[in-house]
Formats: structure tokens, C-alpha cells, sequence
């Protein structure tokens, strides 16, 4: 079945772990008190960039900027769709001054950044499914900043409701598979939101809390190979019985921060 399966080539945007750290805790994940392996994590961030290297896709990456450890989340910095950069305004203070390091990357490599006026971390809470935009909210990124983006990107957002401080970002509970299925827990959405899901795919592969506990909704899915956590193994093992293929890429160093593949990589469209 996994012959069914159409790899698609993507271009990612992607920010070296050089100054990363945990200095300050803006979700569970995160204890200051709890030291962090730079060298680890490099190495871990490495294997990632080659694993995407060796699927065929083009990675580039945003300078590093000492005393923003969050920056290695390249996902949060912009939700980039046709060619339209909408870009983030951070929840956290600690966080906002990244914004101006992506804008600049961005209007070098030739685009205009749109910057929200509201709340909105990029590909952390905004997730095109090839046809619409999944767009979270409850910890982060505002109803608003959805309104806003509908209105930028002129393509449909449909709002969904995080409820579990745990997965604070739609990210971490949800993944695009390919133009037609999704992958997701359940248990991080209100009872509506979750409604809302099974309507539009009722096909999805659902994920346990152990899985996604283990970062395997913050997967990047390329229509064929799965990107993923490789304690997510429950997960990885329903994603090969519907046909896709599962690169386990270990990011340990980076779920101490409360990232992982998919907070590391933002695709430009
Ligand atoms: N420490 C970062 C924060 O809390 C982690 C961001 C993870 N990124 C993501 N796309 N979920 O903002």
C-alpha cells in the first residue's frame, strides 16, 4: 500500500540550536532548573536536517541569535502559504524579538511579511491542509489573529479550540498527512472542536495521549514519509498500516523546551 504513497518535495526553513536553552518556562514543558545537552541537541538537530536532505527535500536556515533560545522553533516564526508570509507576534516577551531575525531572512529571500497585530505563532497554531487553514487557539494564537489571517490569505480558517495546557500548540496534537487525512489526539480539543474533526476527517488516524506525550503529533508528513518521535511507537505503527513510511527522528533534547520535528521546521509554500 505505502507504493499508493506520493512523496511531495518541500522546502523548509529551519534555525541552528546554537544558543538553545531553557532560560524561562512558557508552557509545562519547560524547567529552567532542568540543564539542556547543546551539544546533544545539535547532534539530534543535525540528523534531522539530513534525514530531510536525503528525502529530497531543500532546507534553509535563519542565523542564530544569542539570548533567543526559543529561535530554534522555526515553526512559530511565520505561516507561509502562496507565497504570503503572514508573520507572528509572540505571545511571550521573551519570544518577541525573534520576529524581526525571521522578517529580515524573508524580505532578503524576496517576500513581504504581514505582521498580525494580534497574537499568532506561525505554523505553531496555523496548519494548511492544502485546501483550508486548521487554526488553533485556547494558549496562544487569538480568534483574532485567525480573522486576521483569513483575511490576508484568503483562504478559508476553520478555528479549533486547545484544551490541554500539555499541547498548547495545535502542532502538538495535530499533523497534516497529506491533501486528504490528517493525524491527531483527540483528548487536546474541546468537544466541539473534536466534532468539528470528525466531520472533516473521518477517515484521521487518531493518536493516544502516550503518543502524543512523546511528541508524535509534532510530525512532518511529506504525503509519504512521516517524520516522527520514535517513542511515538504505537503511532508510528498505525501510520505503516495506512501506507506511510516512518523516519524516527529523535528529538529529546528539544521536548525539554517543549519542541520537537515539527516546532524545528517551518515549510515554505
Ligand atoms: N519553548 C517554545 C515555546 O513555548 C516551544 C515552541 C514549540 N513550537 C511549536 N511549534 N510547537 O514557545
Amino acid at each position: 500500500m505505502s507504493e499508493s504513497r506520493v512523496r511531495r518535495p518541500r522546502r523548509f526553513l529551519v534555525c541552528e540550536p546554537r544558543h538553545f536553552a531553557v532560560q524561562y518556562a512558557i508552557n509545562p514543558w519547560m524547567n529552567p532548573d532542568r540543564p539542556v545537552d547543546v551539544d546533544l541537541a545539535q547532534e539530534q538537530w543535525q540528523a534531522l536536517i539530513g534525514a530531510y536532505r536525503a528525502h529530497g527535500h531543500t532546507v534553509e536556515s535563519v542565523e542564530p541569535v544569542p539570548g533567543l533560545p526559543d529561535m530554534v522553533f522555526s515553526a512559530n516564526a511565520a505561516f507561509v502559504v502562496d507565497g504570503r508570509v503572514f508573520g507572528s507576534l509572540f505571545h511571550a516577551a521573551e519570544r518577541r524579538p525573534e520576529s524581526v531575525h525571521y522578517d529580515t531572512w524573508f524580505k532578503a529571500a524576496g517576500y513581504d511579511v504581514h505582521r498580525p497585530e494580534s497574537v499568532s505563532e506561525g505554523e505553531g497554531d496555523l496548519v494548511w491542509t492544502g485546501r483550508y487553514v486548521l487554526a488553533g487557539t485556547g494558549f496562544r494564537t487569538t480568534r483574532e489573529a485567525h480573522r486576521e489571517a483569513q483575511e490576508f490569505l484568503g483562504h478559508p480558517v476553520i478555528g479549533l479550540t486547545l484544551v490541554d495546557p500539555y499541547f498548547y500548540h495545535l502542532d502538538t496534537a495535530l499533523f497534516v498527512l497529506d491533501d486528504d487525512n490528517v493525524c491527531y489526539y483527540p483528548e487536546a480539543f474541546s468537544a466541539g472542536s473534536r466534532e468539528v474533526l470528525r466531520r472533516l476527517f473521518p477517515d484521521a488516524v487518531l493518536a493516544t495521549r502516550e503518543d502524543a506525550m512523546a511528541f508524535g503529533l509534532n510530525s512532518v508528513s511529506d504525503g509519504r514519509n512521516v517524520f516522527i518521535a520514535p517513542r511515538a511507537e504505537a503511532l508510528a505503527g498505525a501510520l505503516a498500516d495506512h501506507g506511510y513510511v516512518p523516519v524516527p527522528v529523535d528529538l529529546s533534547e528539544f521536548h525539554k523546551a517543549g519542541g520537537g520535528i515539527k516546532c524545528c521546521t517551518q515549510e515554505i509554500r
